[in-house]
């Protein structure tokens, strides 16, 4: 996962740790870091051909982030739930995105997408002496 640009701003680390502990996680990698607009980009390659694509690089690298690892059973599916929809207009009350999110690009937090996703995604955040199991 990570806290995005917008929720680091806000002050909003400390609340959604906190989210995401009580949903059952287990941390056990994190970091504050702040990304390049090259970086971001290698990030969100995967949206490159995207209209939004610009947009979210530059905003993905307008401040710090925290990247965490999370582990729990069924984790993705699970993290996406406690996150909701993209938009956080469109997300549930009580998810992540409702209660910090601003808007489609801004909405405060990052879930990987598949277990190979987030294997791939933990392995550009950390090194594996950085991961406590
Ligand atoms: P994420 O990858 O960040 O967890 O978000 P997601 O799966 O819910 O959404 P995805 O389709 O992967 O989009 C990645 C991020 O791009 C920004 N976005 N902006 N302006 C737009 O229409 C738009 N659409 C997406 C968001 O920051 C989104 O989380
Ligand atoms: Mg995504």
């Amino acid at each position: 996962m990570m806290i995005k640009p917008d929720a680091v701003r806000a002050g909003n680390i400390g609340n959604i740790l906190q989210m995401v502990n009580a949903a059952g996680f287990r941390i056990v990698a994190m970091k504050l870091t702040h990304m390049t607009k090259e970086r971001a980009g290698q990030f969100y390659a995967v949206h490159r051909e995207r209209p939004f694509y610009d947009e979210l690089c530059t905003f993905m690298s307008s401040g710090p982030i925290v990247a965490a690892i999370l582990e729990k059973e069924n984790a993705v599916e699970a993290f996406r739930q406690l996150i909701g929809a993209t938009d956080p207009a469109k997300a549930e009350p009580g998810t992540v995105r409702h209660r910090y999110g601003t808007n489609v690009g801004e909405n405060a937090v990052h879930g990987s997408d598949s277990d190979e996703n987030a294997a791939i995604e933990s392995a550009f955040h950390f090194s594996g002496m950085e991961t406590y199991s």
